[in-house]
């Protein structure tokens, strides 16, 4: 059989509605500078999946710390991989400044921070280790933990009776095997907004030997008393053996990095095989996200701006009986019941005749029969945009009802 032929005859859960939902559902261009109004197939819509909680993207001074990074050192330098070519003054300045920022010894960068999360599960496990996951892990998890040669065990979303259970097995195998557990969760799920229950996890170390890596890419910046994270929310930053943030969110950057004890930071610095061997970030960014880091420190003002309309919108869709599950982070899922089709028409409903741009995640990323819109609120939205949305959703919510939706996908062929 001719490798290829999957291409046309199985184009995999999500390609499948490719034809349908290619530009429109998938794939959409938002155009225009980032902000609450962007472009999309020409007409300003309001927009929740900016990937900028803090508006830090258009801050003044982080726009003109970008520029002149790149005019100065334009995107090429440094040349290759930080243990080759890669390593400059201000990766390592960065690297200080964001270990001491969430509490920890050490901390390394990274060329993005899918790849690194990859590299940071293969670099801590081999066959004889047992990693012990939340259901929900994000894909990035998932990829790493496909290079892992020993066993994991899965525990259902937050389930910490069941994540005893998973213990259990797992010490009984690592005392044959000689290895070691680790735990990973994230900090906050970007798909449902609530968070890892970090403070029972780590309160089990007590009676299981173990360490915990945390994806925090949705927490850093947003979550704790001075946006340090989920394990700052939680005060458990110095039971959490390794933490991970992104710059794509917060950061309104590119890369990320992992933080922990001095030794282990070493150890991943030469193990991580993405970043031993991918190019190193480059220096507009790094210049970028020590910018963003000062002002993310020193001007509490954006986060507080943030949480304003995150209360606004969750307390204002409540309000309206609309299901917005178990969020205390940002992110702010709408649950519906319904089909693809369904879903398709809804957003479609609410693009074209609301100017609402959300996310919309079904199945097989959710439960089938679950529609999950997702809006990501920042500190560059507003209230009024908040109180639209609530009463656009409110009306769609009743649509529903009234079975005004069918099941066939929308037409998206006249925009
Ligand atoms: C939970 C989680 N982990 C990791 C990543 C990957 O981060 P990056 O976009 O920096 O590659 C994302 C998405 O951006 C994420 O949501």
């Amino acid at each position: 059989m001719d490798i290829f032929s999957k291409c046309t005859m199985n184009m995999g859960p999500l390609g499948r509605y490719a034809d349908q939902s290619e530009g429109y559902f998938m794939f959409p261009k938002l155009e225009g500078e980032i902000s609450n109004r962007m472009i999309f197939k020409g007409k300003e819509r309001l927009i929740w999946s900016l990937n900028n909680y803090l508006g830090l993207a258009n801050h003044p001074e982080v726009r003109k710390t970008d520029a002149e990074g790149a005019a100065h050192y334009g995107l090429a330098y440094p040349m290759g991989a930080r243990m080759m070519s890669g390593q400059t003054d201000y990766h390592e300045q960065l690297e200080r400044e964001l270990a001491a920022f969430v509490g920890r010894e050490s901390s390394y960068l990274l060329n993005y921070g899918y790849q690194g999360m990859v590299s940071i599960i293969s670099a801590l496990v081999d066959r004889r280790d047992v990693i012990v996951y939340d259901s929900e892990a994000h894909a990035c998890i998932i990829d790493g933990m496909r290079l892992h040669f020993g066993k994991r065990f899965v525990y259902p979303h937050n389930n910490i009776e069941n994540l005893e259970i998973q213990l259990r097995r797992a010490s009984k195998l690592t005392e044959q095997t000689g290895g070691g557990i680790l735990i990973i969760t994230e900090g906050v799920y970007g798909m449902s907004g609530d968070l890892g229950k970090l403070d029972a996890i780590v309160s089990l170390k007590d009676k299981y030997n173990f360490r915990i890596l945390v994806d925090d890419a949705h927490g850093f910046g947003t979550m704790g008393k001075t946006g340090a994270g989920t394990d700052e929310h939680f005060d458990v930053q110095d039971k959490v053996d390794l933490y991970f943030g992104t710059f794509a969110k917060s950061m309104a950057g590119i890369g990320g990095f992992i933080a922990g004890d001095k030794q282990v930071i070493k150890y991943l610095m030469y193990n991580m095989r993405s970043q031993v061997f991918a190019k190193s970030l480059p220096m507009p960014m790094v210049i970028g996200a020590l910018k963003r880091l000062e002002i993310l420190r020193n001007e509490p003002i954006h986060r507080k701006k943030l949480w304003n309309i995150v209360r606004a919108l969750q307390n204002g869709l409540k309000a309206k009986g609309l299901d917005i599950g178990k969020t205390e982070s940002p992110v702010t899922p709408v649950m519906l019941s319904g089909g693809v089709g369904e879903a398709t028409q809804i957003t479609y409903d609410l693009r074209e005749n609301y100017n609402i741009f959300c996310s919309i995640v079904t199945y097989p990323v959710v439960p089938k029969g679950v529609i999950l819109l997702r809006l990501i609120p920042t500190a560059v939205h507003t209230i009024e945009d908040v109180n639209y949305t609530i009463d656009a959703f409110a009306s769609v919510q009743e649509k529903l009802k009234n079975k005004h939706y069918s099941e066939e996908m929308a037409d998206i062929s006249a925009v």
